[in-house]
């Protein structure tokens, strides 16, 4: 298990990059296509984690809306909607606020002097977890991975996402940037508290949602190839399961950087692979001639359940290179993938730092291909 989550942050800004106005009453910047894709995001990781200046002015119940998204999760052996996480100095939260809904695992971060009242005052409403003094996040993403969070999304507020990013704890941000202006000095903004990551963050896409636009930013460490290659190995663990088949994620990145297609296992149909599914959707492309393609596995060079390998796929898609983290172990094929690129004149680059990250959403078929 790698010791912390996937950090998503996620939220809503102004034009000029206000998360709310300064009205009681809370601004909802985004419209309902981009309320839809969170709840997509939201149905994709283990926990919520927002700020108790959030639970306090927002009083959101952080549940996934479509109840069919619940289902699927629900049905694939995971709880129909994330664990419910807050952090707290003070302590001071209320206990009906919509976060202590029965239901999913509510978790609290308080700092140690607050404890004893916090526990008083929430009872049995949340797990209280002791965050050290001052409270550390850094301690609460240990804590949370060893809880089995494998995938934590930060939906604010202002202190929480300046916290995480200054503190260089995201991986990715997905900021919803809606076509107004709020313009009160009064408002909790997007702010950093300190100088805020090394370099600049690598842009991955830009979608019109709505009224609103997508920027989705990666971040964290190593350069682009090591953030696209890690969203890569995140994908995989939206693959439907398998007894049987890895579960892969692939990442189509265009020459400017801009990404073209993702895929991940059995995304379509039950004998999908990753890299197979993300060059279906494109379809013959021009683009396709500079791309490089990154998957959390290496390209499968054999196959029992289809006749073109992801390999085949790859060279005849005229793709120059290919980045991967993890080998594929001898379990089900003796495809030599990479060899059978570089044999084809594709460039083949291995980030083995990413391969425990990329096995352990395989830990299940790793386990036996090790013996
Ligand atoms: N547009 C969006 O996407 C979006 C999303 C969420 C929220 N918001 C807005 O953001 C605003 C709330 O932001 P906010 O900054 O007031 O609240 P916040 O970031 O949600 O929570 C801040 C509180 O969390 C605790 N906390 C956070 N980091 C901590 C740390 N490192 N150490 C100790 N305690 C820590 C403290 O709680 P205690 O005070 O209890 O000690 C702190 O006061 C609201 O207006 C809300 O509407 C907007």
């Amino acid at each position: 298990m790698p010791s912390r989550p996937y950090v998503l942050l996620s939220c809503a800004t102004s034009a000029d990059g206000y998360l709310d106005d300064a009205a009681p009453r809370r601004l909802i910047l985004s419209g309902p296509a981009d309320l839809d894709r969170v709840d997509e995001v939201r149905a994709g990781c283990d926990a919520i984690l927002v700020g108790a200046g959030t639970v306090r002015a927002d009083n959101p119940r952080l549940l996934i809306r479509d109840p069919r998204r619940s289902a699927r999760r629900a049905a694939r052996g995971r709880p129909a909607h994330p664990a419910r996480v807050t952090l707290t100095a003070t302590g001071d939260l209320d206990p009906r606020a919509r976060f202590f809904a029965p239901g999913e695992l509510r978790l609290v971060y308080c700092a140690t002097p607050a404890l004893t009242p916090a526990r008083a005052r929430l009872g049995d409403g949340a797990v209280l977890i002791d965050a050290g003094d001052p409270l550390s996040v850094g301690f609460i993403l240990a804590d949370l991975a060893e809880r089995g969070v494998a995938r934590l999304l930060v939906e604010g507020g202002a202190r929480v996402l300046g916290d995480f990013l200054a503190a260089g704890l995201a991986d990715q941000l997905d900021l919803a940037v809606a076509p107004f202006f709020v313009a009160d000095p009064a408002a909790p903004r997007l702010d950093l508290p300190g100088p805020g990551p090394d370099g600049p963050m690598t842009l991955a896409e830009t979608r019109r949602v709505g009224e609103v636009a997508l920027l989705r930013y990666l971040l964290g460490p190593g350069g682009p190839d090591h953030r696209f290659l890690r969203w890569a190995v995140e994908l995989s663990r939206l693959c439907p399961p398998s007894e049987s088949a890895f579960s892969v994620g692939a990442v189509v990145v265009g020459e400017e950087g801009d990404v073209l297609a993702t895929g991940f296992s059995r995304e379509q149909e039950d004998h999908d692979h990753a890299e197979e599914v993300a060059l279906r959707k494109l379809g013959p492309d021009p683009r396709l001639r500079h791309a490089t393609i990154y998957s959390s596995l290496v390209p499968c060079g054999a196959r029992a359940s289809r006749p073109v390998t992801c390999v085949g796929h790859i060279v005849a898609a005229g793709i120059p290179r290919v980045v991967f983290a993890w080998r594929e172990p001898r379990l089900f094929t003796d495809g030599e993938g990479a060899e059978q690129l570089r044999a084809a004149g594709v460039s083949v680059t291995e980030l083995p730092d990413l391969a425990e990250r990329a096995k352990s959403i395989n830990v299940h078929l790793a386990d036996t291909s090790s013996s």
